[in-house]
């Protein structure tokens, strides 16, 4: 039987400025079209989502900020909140990047307070999770991913307003990835651990993230309860982040 039709993701990070920001849209546009099938969504910086917004206009691809203040409003200089996101046209946030846990020192609780406070905005979240490099070689990765779940997986999960991301630190922008039976042994620890959270734990889809690109990425989600990819440095580039769409449609029709 095929598999749901792969969720992609990209995540810009801090990088594009309007004039290239709008070219990498139009190309992702003009590549893929309309998606019928499938889900595909951009994580601009913060600067260009409403702008982003509007090249959208139209389009079925999805736009979502990169993380979000637990607080809705107030005296939280440079932060940027959850409804603000919405109000630029955003419909998901990412939250617990590692990027965010361990470049901003970001808790475990405090993800779990965003998360809630992007329900809040009515916005869907992308929780990510994932373990560092001396946790990996520790052997510890799932004693960790156990951890950030129980601890940051927010109240008020309904089966299509979470998303998981597991995306090991040390994988990300490093070329490097586990080997594909440690990808999927740990996807599919992480299904039973989010059935066994919460009741609707086992639908939620779960992305893999670190080093995706279009040479990795037919093997990567053709894995079972790898339900699609988020996708850093590889989504910088139009033809290659469609490439990945498109071996996620195909493996996934497989
Ligand atoms: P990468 O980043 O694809 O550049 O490794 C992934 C991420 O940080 O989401």
């Amino acid at each position: 039987m095929p598999d749901s039709p792969p969720i992609v993701f990209g995540n810009w990070k801090m990088n594009g400025r309007r004039t290239d920001a709008q070219a990498l849209v139009q190309a992702i546009l003009h590549g893929c079209g309309q998606p019928t099938t499938g889900t595909l969504g951009i994580c601009p910086p913060a600067t260009l989502l409403a702008s982003a917004a509007e090249w959208l206009t139209e389009s079925s691809i999805k736009l979502g900020g990169q993380d979000c203040a637990a607080e809705a409003s107030g005296a939280f200089t440079g932060d940027i909140s959850a409804p603000m996101l919405r109000d630029a046209g955003c419909g998901f946030t990412l939250v617990g990047h590692s990027e965010r846990r361990h470049g901003h020192g970001e808790s475990d609780a405090l993800v779990k307070a965003k998360a809630e406070a992007a329900f809040e905005a009515g916005l869907n979240v992308v929780l990510c999770i994932g373990e560092t490099e001396a946790e990996w070689d520790a052997g510890q990765t799932i004693q960790v991913l156990d951890r950030q779940l129980e601890q940051s997986l927010p109240a008020g999960v309904v089966a299509d307003n979470l998303i998981i991301a597991y995306e090991p630190v040390w994988a990300i922008g490093t070329g490097k990835t586990p080997s594909m039976d440690d990808i999927a042994n740990t996807h599919a620890h992480l299904k039973s651990k989010l059935a066994s959270l919460s009741a609707v734990g086992g639908d939620l889809p779960i992305l893999y993230g670190g080093s995706v690109k279009a040479a990795n990425a037919g093997e990567i989600l053709a894995i079972d309860h790898v339900d699609g990819a988020l996708v850093g440095g590889a989504s910088l580039k139009a033809d290659e982040f469609l490439a990945i769409f498109q071996a996620g449609l195909e493996a996934k029709a497989g």
